[in-house]
């Protein structure tokens, strides 16, 4: 364009256009580079005011127990009215951008057209060239004004992602190694060797823990609150990996192992179970997604749920609720034992799985989980001492050691951690006024 121009008007006509051009391009891209912090604080806040809705809406019955409606109206509020700021000063600085384009493409114009305007005045330029001009400059900055355009949504498009792109380039924590292999499930023994473990190396969790579940047994975990025993089935599930030691499953390393193999074998029963705001009957099928309706009946019959399922007037159709609050404590456990039942995993981890029940409720619950552990290789995290009792081994944990093990009967025989941990339970148990005494199994 610039030669055209040159050859068929002149070397000034040229320069001014080229001019243009370039001061069209260097604010263009000044701007888009200064409004970045505009966009960058929009994209905060309303993560910021989404994060706080969901919090406070999560959270809902803490908020009404608390009569908090007001505060976290206010909370979000304040989110809401930065987002609206950050949002009012990107518009405000995009309309600058594009006023400023308009302005410099239009002045460009104007010049060359005052120029051959004044050529046709004075005689040395010819009507047709004038427009000739015009039609060039037009084609010419069409263009321009659609890279403007494009230029800013790329780089918009590209801050939005941001946050998409520090996530993807996160290290996880965990990671299979190159040569892993799938693990190779015989009995399903658990043995952890002289485990070291800490999640901030200021404070350590466990310091050398040694034990063996061997296939089929059950090894019960006991110990304060705080003395690292869900952390042991965190590592034994590998969500973090061991920081001295190793952790085997039927002798094999299990940071040698895929994780999906690893974590396929093991199933869970947390303390606080979740479930999915679907039906009864996905969130059993959730265990094994390609379970058959026969297949779910039985794991519930198994879990002591089918009745009440069958009971209930939309049967394996009702719904749950948010993480299953439309059933009581004991109701969603047995769901959630239902879900691990139908996973068939050689290992079982109960963390704490029962202590949220109450007494009645929890003995039941115990029975069908013995039954479900027959046969499985069973780590038993407990609270109450009941329900241990009948374990293979017992381990009690406190300052990152294992401090007494051995069978309950040994155990209270020792007169040592456990056996004041069972006297102190046995007499807030009657405090409760709740008599009835565990069956003791030596
Ligand atoms: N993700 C974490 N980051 C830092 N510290 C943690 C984390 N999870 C647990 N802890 C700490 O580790 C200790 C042991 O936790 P845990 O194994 O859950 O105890 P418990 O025996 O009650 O199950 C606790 O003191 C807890 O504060
Ligand atoms: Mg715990």
């Amino acid at each position: 364009m610039f030669v055209i121009l040159w050859r068929a008007l002149n070397a000034w006509v040229a320069l001014v256009t080229v001019a243009t051009v370039v001061i069209y391009i260097a604010y263009t891209m000044l701007v888009t580079e200064w409004r970045i912090k505009f966009r960058r604080a929009m994209n905060e806040q309303d993560s910021r005011a989404s994060t706080r809705a969901i919090d406070s809406l999560l959270n809902y019955e803490t908020v009404k127990y608390f009569g908090n409606e007001e505060h976290e109206a206010r909370r979000f509020d304040a989110a809401m009215r930065g987002y609206e700021q950050a949002s009012v000063k990107s518009q405000t600085s995009l309309a600058l951008l594009n006023v400023g384009q308009a302005v410099i493409i239009s002045l460009g114009l104007s010049a060359v057209m005052l120029m051959t305007a004044n050529g046709i005045v004075a005689g040395t330029l010819s009507i047709g060239t004038f427009v000739m001009a015009n039609t060039y400059l037009m084609q010419l900055y069409q263009p321009l004004g659609f890279f403007g355009f494009v230029y800013r949504e790329i780089k918009q498009s590209l801050i939005d992602m941001e946050k998409m792109f520090d996530l993807l380039s996160e290290d996880p924590h965990v990671a299979d190694s190159p040569k892993a292999n799938a693990l190779e499930i015989k009995g399903g023994e658990i043995s952890f060797d002289g485990v070291h473990f800490h999640y901030d190396n200021r404070r350590p969790i466990l310091t050398g823990v040694s034990f063996r579940v061997p296939a089929g047994k059950t090894v019960a975990v006991v110990g304060p609150s705080g003395s690292g025993k869900s952390t042991l089935g965190r590592l034994l599930y590998r969500f973090y990996d061991v920081t001295g030691g190793a952790v085997r499953i039927d002798g094999q390393d299990i940071r040698e192992v895929t994780q999906e193999s690893l974590r396929a074998c093991i199933g869970v029963v947390p303390q606080d179970t979740v479930l999915f705001n679907e039906t009864i009957y996905y969130n059993i099928a959730y265990g094994k997604p390609n379970a058959t309706p026969a297949e779910v009946e039985h794991a519930a019959r198994m879990a002591h749920v089918h009745d009440f399922i069958m009971a209930m007037p939309d049967g394996y159709q009702t719904l749950v609720g948010e993480r299953g609050l439309k059933l009581s404590g004991g109701e969603k456990q047995r769901v959630a034992i239902a879900r691990t039942v139908i996973k068939d995993p050689a290992i079982l981890l109960l963390d704490e799985a029962t202590s949220a029940l109450d007494s009645h409720t929890e003995r039941e619950i115990q029975r069908n989980l013995r039954e479900i552990a027959e046969g499985r290789t069973t780590l038993c995290i407990a609270h109450r001492l009941s329900t241990v009792v009948d374990a293979d081994e017992i381990l009690v944990l406190d300052g990152g050691t294992v401090v007494e093990r051995g069978r309950h009967a040994a155990l209270l025989a020792m007169n040592g951690r456990y056996a004041e941990m069972w006297r102190r339970q046995q007499e807030s148990r009657e405090d409760d006024g709740n008599l009835s005494a565990p069956v003791l199994v030596t």
